[in-house]
């Protein structure tokens, strides 16, 4: 089978290679139908994530078709259409049966790090029973792709940890993928303002017609003082992390009111300065998260009932076989204006 295969930092190359096999009880192999890249894969790629080898077939978001099962597989069937997770959870570990699947101590944020993952045509999924989902008939299988991994990751990351309350004031700083997956969740709970924070106009206007009240563009380095100014010196209730680098933490720390959270979404690679020297009378909240997708099921419905359509955020479609392209297309978003892409069977 093709599959796309990490090299090191900077290298990857779409080769050959053999297929997946049921490797324990547990196990499903999934022919995979849509897959896409992530943030997470550039960051693989800068070599940001040293638990990811030089050889692992990348990608953890997708659709597909259960193709073979594992003798302990009870709850999906060979045909079965599903949403793979990005996270494995064994779903009787300590953390798994406290919700934190991210942190399943047999799996976790594994697909496309520790093990072979999606942007490939089959992949295996360990612990099938508790990791895909089934996909609802009639469903559109477009949008579906997002919720394995950046509708949670905005939702439970962001959202969730951030606390976002009817009436707040939020700001969300990164209008990637991720930081519009938890503009279109935080509107669940009907925040008063919800100010967006990027340096590329495009992801800026997206952000405005997805339900952004305020978008600012800190190409000049001015976000702290427009927000500041914007809340009477207050700050923000909810400040969103969504990039992942030391200077967007800082703007967050910069830019929380008294009694606010900030909620990191972003995997950074390096240190961000802490402020305490700022901070630590202001009574607020630092949280950070690996996405735990127990919330897949409930976006799932919500998708399913059109209150969030994140369809909207695909930009462009490849097939499998210009996956390359589809890298080349993601990797340079501000000139090419892409959100999510798409790549299909
Ligand atoms: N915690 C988790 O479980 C989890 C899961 C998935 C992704 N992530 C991480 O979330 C982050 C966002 O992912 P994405 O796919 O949206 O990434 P992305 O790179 O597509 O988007 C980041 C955006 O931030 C903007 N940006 C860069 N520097 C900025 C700054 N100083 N201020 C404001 N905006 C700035 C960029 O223009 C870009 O639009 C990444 O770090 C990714 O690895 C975390
Ligand atoms: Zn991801
Ligand atoms: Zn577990």
């Amino acid at each position: 089978m093709k599959a796309l295969v990490y090299h090191g930092p900077g290298k990857k190359t779409l080769e050959d290679r053999s297929m997946p096999q049921i490797a324990a009880p547990a196990d499903a192999v999934v022919k995979i139908v849509k897959t896409t890249i992530c943030g997470t894969d550039l960051h693989i790629l800068k070599g940001d994530v040293p638990t990811c080898a030089p050889g692992r077939i990348l990608g953890h978001e997708g659709i597909g078709v259960v193709d073979k099962v594992g003798g302990a597989v009870t709850a999906f069937h060979v045909g079965d259409r599903v949403i793979v997770s990005c996270i494995s959870s064994c779903g009787k570990c300590d953390y798994c049966r406290r919700g934190m699947y991210s942190h399943c101590v047999n799996g976790g944020w594994i697909l496309g790090n520790k093990i072979d993952g999606t942007q490939a045509e089959y992949v295996r999924i360990p612990f099938a029973d508790t990791s895909l989902y089934h996909i609802p008939a009639g469903a559109d299988e477009d949008a579906l792709v997002m919720l394995s991994d950046i509708l949670p990751t905005g939702f439970e990351c962001g959202v969730l940890n951030g606390k976002v309350q009817p009436g707040s004031t939020i700001a969300i700083v990164g209008a990637g993928p991720i930081g519009l997956a938890a503009l279109l969740t935080a509107q669940f709970y009907s925040p008063a303002e919800i100010i967006m924070v990027d340096m590329d106009d495009n992801r800026l206007q997206w952000s405005s017609r997805f339900g952004a009240t305020t978008v600012i563009n800190n190409k000049d380095g001015k976000a702290v003082e427009k927000i500041m100014e914007m809340t009477g010196g207050r700050g923000v209730d909810t400040a969103i992390e969504a990039v992942g680098v030391p200077a967007s933490f800082i703007t967050c720390e910069d830019i929380v009111a008294p009694g606010g959270i900030i909620a990191n979404i972003g995997v950074h690679g390096v240190k961000a300065d802490l402020h305490l020297e700022r901070l630590w009378d202001r009574n607020i909240a630092i949280t950070t998260r690996l996405v735990d997708t127990v919330t897949t099921p409930m976006l799932l419905k919500t998708v399913r009932s059109h209150r969030i359509d994140p369809k909207q955020l695909i930009t462009h479609h490849f097939k499998f076989d210009k996956i390359m392209d589809a890298y080349n297309t993601f990797g340079a978003a501000a000139k090419t204006n892409a959100l999510k892409v798409l790549i299909e069977a």
